[in-house]
């Protein structure tokens, strides 16, 4: 079947495996995450390193979302190409060829980036003055995370002093990010750490208004900690990725205190096929390393209830299904991956499908941007 054939074929016609995009639970995720934000005077900055596709940011912007986030330059790169126009990249940007790059881009677009080291400022003033452009810059503070940032409080206001000084660049304010709050499961736990993080970058912002700096942006947040950051009213922006999709690592959060799960819905999945099933607990299906990421673990089998995957090879997986689970070669089955945004970096598109019928085919145009 050729590529625009596939478009109104069964999903059953889908070649394996593929990574399939349930277009009704994605609209679903990016209207709810828009509604949790709405009217709260908290902007949406959602993160593409998860979709890694201007079309997905088209629609999030669509829905309200006030720009992106990037990872990395070159992820803006193909978001700025793909017509976003508002990016803020949350990496350090500090080799001298990535610098040229992230100033061409700040001439077609509004570009800002985080910054932890006095020398890197300094060297991204140089870039934008000889280019006669302007960045934006936030500071980036460690709240916990013990990643990138400095230290919360004065030395954070120390680093925004020397950006305002600096031409070129025009402090914007912090961002602070606690990428292991985000998958705490229980909600109380998860919103107290939350609460202490966000102090942290409060305090800072308070140490630097005393300077005399204008604060305008605190940024940070993820989809776990979206409602409590919400709630909270601390931060001006939120981040978050992997509500586009979820996987089931996140499914497992809580999301109200008599442990409800699962605001946002699994919107991507591996499409598989059985290859061998020489006997009951010989089931391969033709999955493996090479179609899902296992950095968090092992990929979900949707509709068999009490069936497992487990990793067998880089094109191989197996399954594990319960005692008398009718399945033979050329089944093809769905399986939940475990990390969304390490698991679609290993494909170059979305079938995109509505009904159980696929209506388009994306690109994941920011496919191993790593750089
Ligand atoms: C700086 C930053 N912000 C936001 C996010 C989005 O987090 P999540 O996918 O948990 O929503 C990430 C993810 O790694 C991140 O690194």
């Amino acid at each position: 079947m050729t590529e625009s054939q596939l478009i109104g074929a069964s999903k059953e016609d889908i070649d394996t495996p593929a990574l399939l995009l349930d277009l009704d639970i994605l609209d679903g995720n990016i209207a709810r995450m828009a509604a949790l934000a709405a009217d709260t005077g908290i902007a949406l900055r959602p993160h593409v390193k998860t979709h890694k596709s201007p079309l997905i940011a088209h629609r999030q912007l669509a829905a309200g979302a006030a720009g992106v986030c990037c990872a990395k330059v070159s992820e803006a790169e193909v978001m700025v190409a793909g017509g976003i126009l508002d990016v803020l990249v949350t990496t350090p940007v500090v080799a001298p060829e990535k610098i040229r790059r992230l100033i061409s881009l700040a001439r077609q677009a509004t570009v800002g980036v985080v910054a932890d080291d006095l020398r890197n400022v300094r060297n991204l003033s140089e870039a934008a003055r000889a280019e006669k452009t302007t960045l934006d810059l936030l500071v980036e503070i460690d709240v916990g995370q013990h990643r990138c940032g400095v230290a919360p409080g004065p030395a954070a206001a120390d680093l925004a002093d020397e950006i305002a000084r600096l031409p070129g660049l025009r402090l914007r304010g912090f961002q602070g990010y606690h990428g292991a709050l985000q998958q705490v499961v229980d909600l109380d736990r998860r919103s107290a750490d939350i609460r202490q993080a966000l102090d942290l970058l409060l305090e800072s912002a308070n140490v630097a208004r005393r300077r005399g700096h204008a604060i305008e942006v605190l940024t940070g947040g993820g989809t776990g900690s979206s409602a409590t950051d919400i709630g909270f009213h601390g931060l001006t922006e939120l981040q978050p990725g992997s509500y586009v999709f979820m996987d089931c690592n996140y499914s497992r959060i809580h999301w109200g205190p008599d442990g409800a799960l699962v605001l946002f819905g699994n919107a991507i999945s591996i499409w598989t096929s059985v290859v061998s099933c020489t006997s009951a607990d010989r089931i391969v299906v033709d999955a493996g390393w090479k179609s899902a990421s296992c950095d968090s673990g092992v990929p979900i089998l949707k509709a068999i209830d009490g069936a497992t995957f487990s990793f067998a090879g880089d094109e191989h997986g197996k399954l594990s299904v319960p005692e008398g689970t009718r399945i033979a070669a050329g089944d093809k089955v769905e399986l939940v991956p475990s990390h969304c945004d390490t698991t679609v970096n290993l494909y170059d598109r979305y079938v995109c499908v509505r009904n159980g019928k696929v209506e388009a085919l994306w690109p994941v145009a920011a496919r191993g941007k790593t750089q």
